[in-house]
């Protein structure tokens, strides 16, 4: 057993024909080499271990490799063994491939995506050792739908104390991120017979989407100044409503005080659910910061928030404090999709936020973004001054309003040519009326590139709308 298949470190699955198992062996090695299966340099067994794995005579296996090293697809090396060679493997159609469209766009812009450079991996390293270390066996199993206690309650005292939430640990739920909480949400909506909601007008696509799919219509709420317009919710015949109140997505502007309280009164005399997107709350940077919608209207919203900004996507953790009301619905939606949060990220993720590791990665982060929203807005000013950043300051990223006569597509163009992906505003818009009712803008989100491209971004942007000019 010192040198089989398993104890290589490397498990392939190769189904052999009963009848013709050396054909078969030689088939599906050849293919997994030319799909990239097998990668470049993988090293595979012995030919004896490979033979006792499989139940074939070990010379039909040495035969096979020979063959295999004859095509130019394998390569033997004294002293470390048989291994994919590296030419054909990187040659490969689908590896090819890849590489080149993940390499097209050096820098990313678009609205939305934090500083993936900045995660704090020894913080996370260090919960995650943690937690494992004081894991019960039980714990290790299958979770309770609505998430581990521990992050529950973690989750609940941090939301009470950094966005005004009103929350005990009862009332969280643990998603894969915010999407899959509000296609639960959606999917509870429409089982108690709801099935239009209304959104902002401006958002992802992906979330109209979600909705959608979950059998509900989305009606566009105008966005502006005071953001979206919830005094139309009355007469819009509407069941729910989906907003960003700290930061509307992507105008960057934040819902008014008076239509906060407005939308609190629509929730509690028509009965409306009001599903609150918190996806940046902690990141404003005038000092000037609002609690949560949800305080004002506990039992009709749903407050929805996310580690991918504060953390990273690859956290895959979401959260939402669930009123009793839609509390069994959105549990029974989630057993439906047969989905469950990873229990060990949401154990670290517990340790993190105990031991105070998420309020640093917080505030860590908050400085550097809104250091970059300065340089950003210092930058236009002399590269661009014709150009005009609109938008709180808060988040990771902001609108910039383009000058006369300059057009989104031609932006977007310009900047695809110099490796910058970023998108006009219009390709946020719910309806087409929305896409053409304000001036050329492209939605920047200056949060993704690394500190050390920042610059080269910055003066990719410029490029591009002079480019465009
Ligand atoms: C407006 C908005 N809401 C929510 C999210 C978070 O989504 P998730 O938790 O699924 O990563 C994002 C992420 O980009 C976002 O831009």
């Amino acid at each position: 057993m010192a040198d089989d298949w398993a104890n290589s470190g490397l498990d392939l699955l190769v189904v052999l024909d009963p009848r013709h198992k050396v054909q078969s062996l030689e088939r599906a090695l050849r293919d997994a080499i030319d799909d990239g299966s097998l990668r470049a340099g993988t090293r595979l067994p012995s030919s004896r271990a490979l033979a006792a794995d499989l139940g074939i005579a070990r010379n039909s296996v040495v035969e096979v490799y020979e063959r295999l090293l004859g095509e130019g697809r394998l390569e033997a090396r004294v002293g470390s063994g048989t291994r994919v060679r590296e030419r054909l493997a990187s040659a490969s159609a689908s590896s090819g491939a890849l590489v080149n469209r993940s390499t097209r766009f050096e820098l990313d812009l678009r609205g939305g995506l934090p500083d993936a450079s900045a995660f704090p991996r020894s913080a996370w390293l260090a919960a995650m050792r943690q937690a494992l270390a004081e894991a019960s066996s039980a714990s290790l199993g299958y979770g309770p739908p609505e998430g581990v206690a521990p992050l529950r309650a973690a989750l609940a005292e941090y939301l009470a104390r950094a966005r005004g939430v009103r929350v005990q640990a009862d009332d969280v739920i643990v998603t894969h991120g915010f999407g899959e909480l509000l296609g639960l949400v959606a999917r509870a909506i429409a089982a108690r017979g709801g099935r239009r909601i209304a959104v902002e007008a401006y958002g992802h696509a992906s979330h109209r989407e979600v909705l959608q799919a979950a059998g509900l219509e989305p009606v566009p709420l105008a966005v502006d100044a005071e953001g979206a317009d919830v005094a139309r919710l009355h007469d819009s015949g509407v069941d729910a409503v989906l907003l960003t109140p700290a930061h509307q997505f992507p105008t960057g502007v934040p819902l008014s005080s008076a239509r906060r309280t407005a939308l609190a009164e629509w929730a509690m005399t028509a009965g409306g659910i009001v599903i609150e997107d918190d996806y940046d709350g902690e990141f404003r940077f005038d000092g000037r910061s609002i609690g949560a919608f949800q305080s004002l209207a506990p039992d009709a919203t749903v407050y929805g928030g996310t580690a991918s900004k504060a953390l990273s996507p690859a956290v895959g953790i979401g959260w939402g404090v669930v009123p009793p009301v839609l509390r069994d619905e959105v549990l029974a939606a989630r057993r439906r999709t047969g989905a469950a949060t990873d229990a060990i990220g949401q154990a670290a993720l517990a340790v993190l936020i105990g031991s105070g590791g998420y309020d640093r990665s917080v505030r860590t982060l908050r400085t550097r973004y809104r250091a970059r929203r300065e340089r950003f807005e210092a930058r236009l000013a002399d590269g661009a001054p014709d150009a005009r950043v609109l938008g709180l300051a808060a988040g990771i990223h902001c609108l910039l309003e383009l000058p006369d006569g300059v057009r989104e597509a031609d932006v977007v163009a310009a900047g695809a040519a110099r490796g910058l992906r970023f998108d006009g505003l219009a390709a946020y818009a719910a309806d087409a009326a929305t896409a053409s009712s304000r001036p050329a803008t492209m939605v920047v989100g200056f949060g993704a590139p690394p500190d050390l491209r920042f610059e080269q971004a910055v003066a990719a942007v410029i490029a591009a709308i002079d480019a465009a000019r």
